[in-house]
């Protein structure tokens, strides 16, 4: 409940960080999508991330960066407050969403000349996830817009940093 105050100790300070750095290490190393989706269902089913430990930020998501390897991989956990709503935004080759805890309304996108044109709405609730690959390493593959009605923990997997992904306001 969002009545506290305390400051969160983050999962960086979490013994299952390390455990979960180690998986993630060893999944980005020789990168296949569908074995990451795996791996990380079964580790996050059995090392339940608490929402509480990341930043709660209102109207807004929080991002934590989990792990980030040599060649570009990064884990990132977005703590969602109820409400917030991400920009129309594109990602690098891979990515990977599942939710660990509440839900997200996700919008799809497709682009055409520059301009992006939705194409479905999804919802994706505890436990389930996304995940594609793109069609070239350019950082507009998955066009989407990402909105919390609840209270949301959400662990996203790029073979970029996600930061990078072109934005369409
Ligand atoms: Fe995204």
């Amino acid at each position: 409940m969002s009545e506290k105050n305390s400051a969160p100790k983050t999962y960086l300070n979490h013994p299952n960080q390390w455990k979960l750095k180690a998986l993630l290490e060893d999944l980005f190393t020789d990168p296949d999508p569908d074995h990451i989706t795996e791996e990380l269902k079964r580790f996050l089913q059995k090392y339940p991330i608490p929402i509480d430990d990341f930043p709660l930020t209102e109207g807004t998501y929080s991002r934590t960066i989990l792990f980030r390897s040599n060649n570009g991989y990064e884990a990132m956990a977005a703590r969602w407050s109820p409400g917030a709503i991400s920009s129309i935004h594109g990602h690098p080759h891979f990515a990977l969403i599942i939710v660990t805890k509440g839900g997200l309304g996700i919008d799809y996108f497709k682009k055409h000349d520059g301009r992006v044109e939705m194409t479905r709405s999804g919802f994706l609730s505890e436990s389930q996830f996304f995940s594609d690959i793109g069609q070239a390493k350019t950082f507009d593959n998955h066009i989407h817009r990402v909105q919390a009605y609840e209270e949301t923990l959400s662990i996203h997997i790029s073979s970029d940093d996600a930061a990078k992904g072109e934005t369409f306001g």
